[in-house]
């Protein structure tokens, strides 16, 4: 499968996954769809509780269904929205940790998508590497 029909069925998940989403709040349904390591896709929706900040976004929810799974990386993710908006702050630094090089594909509704390196999105992003080292 080349890059352009797998982005495809990448985004296709994204859309496909977001009529899942709980946002009985906002109103704003969200898609995602990762592209782990290994070659395997992992859906996520965004889903909102009456306590607001406990809401997770649909990039988070796929990015750690993917690590629930034994994904260690992400090479491409995918969102889909009405409004074809990029990911949020938290997502996008979620995200350079587990793809410092990955692609984020956004995506509307129907049609084509922008592809954007999360080196773009979160310049000077912070990885970790600062921290202490354990064991
Ligand atoms: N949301 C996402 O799922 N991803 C983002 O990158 C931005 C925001 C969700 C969170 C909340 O459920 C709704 O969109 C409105 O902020």
């Amino acid at each position: 499968m080349n890059d352009a029909s797998s982005d495809a069925e990448l985004v296709a998940a994204a859309r496909a996954v977001r009529a899942h989403a709980r946002a009985p709040y906002s109103r704003f349904q969200v898609g995602s769809a990762v592209r782990a390591g290994s070659g395997t896709i992992y859906a996520g929706c965004n889903v909102e509780s009456a306590a607001y900040p406990l809401t997770c976004c649909a990039e988070r929810v796929a990015i750690y269904s993917a690590v629930a799974a034994g994904e260690t990386c992400i090479t491409r993710v995918a969102v889909a929205t009405s409004t074809a908006s990029s990911p949020c702050g938290g997502c996008r630094q979620v995200i350079f940790e587990l793809g410092p090089d990955a692609v984020v594909l956004v995506a509307g509704l129907e049609g084509g998508w922008r592809a954007v390196s999360i080196r773009t999105l979160l310049p000077e992003g912070f990885d970790g590497r600062e921290l202490p080292q354990q064991g």
